[in-house]
């Protein structure tokens, strides 16, 4: 870590920017757990919405609760014509990130009745978003195919709803019990960039639709959220188990990333990716082996060997991929279903932010010119080329 002498650090790296009660990290150990639940037990025996639950209002619902929240996060599923109607503006071509952010600043438009410290308006606010985000996203998934989207399924839960408005068939329960879990691991991990960046912008007391869009915009960068991408992208790039030690070689000379490893907070394997990694056994015991997994283990084998000794270990986004893929969701909606999820940490963090609010304004060390003079447009010569284009 490079730390100036005044103590700047760049990436903000071990710099306490908040107080939080929502999850922690012990990044040495590998345990992460949410409202003090290790994320096994979560990932286990929780749902995904009893999880959003526990993360937004702090305790576990008791059965009449979470019936509750179940039954009107359901309630919210439909989106406005007009919603449906922007999003066949979007270019097909566009990735389903970029649609998702225009879409969840959109609700704006729609729900702009803001009242912050108003109860009601806040659990309105997370019930909406919540329930809308996975129809958006699976409304502009079938519009870029030409399709009409699909209307949501009152009797599915939240997972298998998802899943049917993707394919227009009721998911398996193995299936969708798998990716529930995959949005409970998901669901929120302490003040990650994207997490920051919905928290600066709930301290400017706007409203919880740009919170949200201002995280997307921020988890959709490749060195975040979008590397469960890449990481397939990675591994078809190998193609087969004997190809990773050369991979690897050239990687490392080359000072590439090996997407999918390292972390900032995690300096052993990040304890989401060994739950993923049986996740992943799960479903290919279910419906079939994918080789990609094989070549997934060999370059975690090798990789641990080469970059363990930097702390550099797989992370949530190494085998993530491989189980949505078996799931039938397509590559460029993994970043999305990651938003979808973080969704929860996210709405967990507003509220929290709002009941200790204080605007983030941080400092900065200028390192530009000194004060100078300005001269008129004849005076200048042309040694301040400025690129042109
Ligand atoms: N592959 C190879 N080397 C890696 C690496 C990786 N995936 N991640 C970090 N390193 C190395 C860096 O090259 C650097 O080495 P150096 O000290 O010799 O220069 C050192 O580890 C520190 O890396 P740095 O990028 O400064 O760490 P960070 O804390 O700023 O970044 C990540 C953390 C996650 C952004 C980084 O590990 C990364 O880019 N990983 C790949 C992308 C990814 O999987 N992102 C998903 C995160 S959940």
């Amino acid at each position: 870590m490079s730390v100036a002498p005044t103590g700047f650090r760049p990436g903000l790296e071990g710099v306490p920017a908040t107080q939080s009660a929502i999850s922690n990290i012990d990044g040495q150990r590998g345990i992460l757990s949410y409202r003090g639940y290790r994320i096994e037990d979560l990932a286990a025996r929780s749902s995904f919405l009893e999880t959003a639950y526990l993360l937004i209002w702090g305790e576990l619902p008791d059965p009449e609760k979470l019936r509750d929240f179940q039954y009107d996060v359901q309630m919210h599923r439909r989106v406005s014509f007009r919603i449906r109607d922007m999003l066949k503006c979007f270019p097909a071509s566009g990735h389903p990130m970029d649609a998702l952010q225009a879409s969840a600043a959109s609700l704006g438009l729609f729900y702009a009745n803001r009242a912050l410290d108003d109860e009601d308006y806040i659990r309105g606010a997370v019930m909406r978003l919540l329930a809308k985000i996975p129809t958006m996203l699976a409304a502009f998934h079938m519009i870029r195919r030409g399709q009409d989207p699909i209307q949501p399924r009152d009797d599915l839960p939240y997972a298998s709803n998802f899943l049917y408005m993707l394919t227009e068939r009721e998911p398996d329960p193995l299936a969708a019990r798998i990716f529930d879990a995959c949005l409970v691991l998901h669901a929120e991990h302490t003040l990650n960039a994207s997490t920051f960046s919905a928290r600066v912008t709930a301290s400017t007391l706007t409203d919880p639709y740009a919170v949200v869009a201002s995280a997307v915009g921020t988890l959709a960068g490749p060195l975040h959220g979008g590397a469960n991408e890449d990481v397939l992208l990675m591994l078809e790039e190998i193609g087969s188990e004997d190809r990773v030690e050369d991979f690897l070689d050239e990687a490392i000379s080359a000072r590439r990333k090996v997407m999918g490893f390292g972390h900032r907070e995690y300096k052993v394997k990040d304890p989401r990716a060994s739950i993923l990694q049986g996740l992943a056994e799960n479903l290919f015991d279910r419906f079939g082996h994918d080789k990609m997994y094989d070549v997934a283990c060999r370059l975690e084998a090798v990789a641990s060997e080469r970059l363990g000794p930097k702390g550099i270990y797989p992370n949530v986004d190494f085998y993530s991929g491989l189980v949505y893929r078996k799931l039938g969701i397509p590559t460029d909606l993994f970043t999305p279903v990651f938003a979808l999820a973080r969704a929860a940490g996210w709405l967990a963090h507003w509220k929290e932010q709002l009941g200790a609010n204080r605007i983030y304004r941080p400092t900065q060390l200028y390192t530009g010119a000194s004060e100078r003079d300005w001269l008129p447009l004849e005076q200048r010569c042309g040694d301040n080329e400025v690129p042109t284009g």
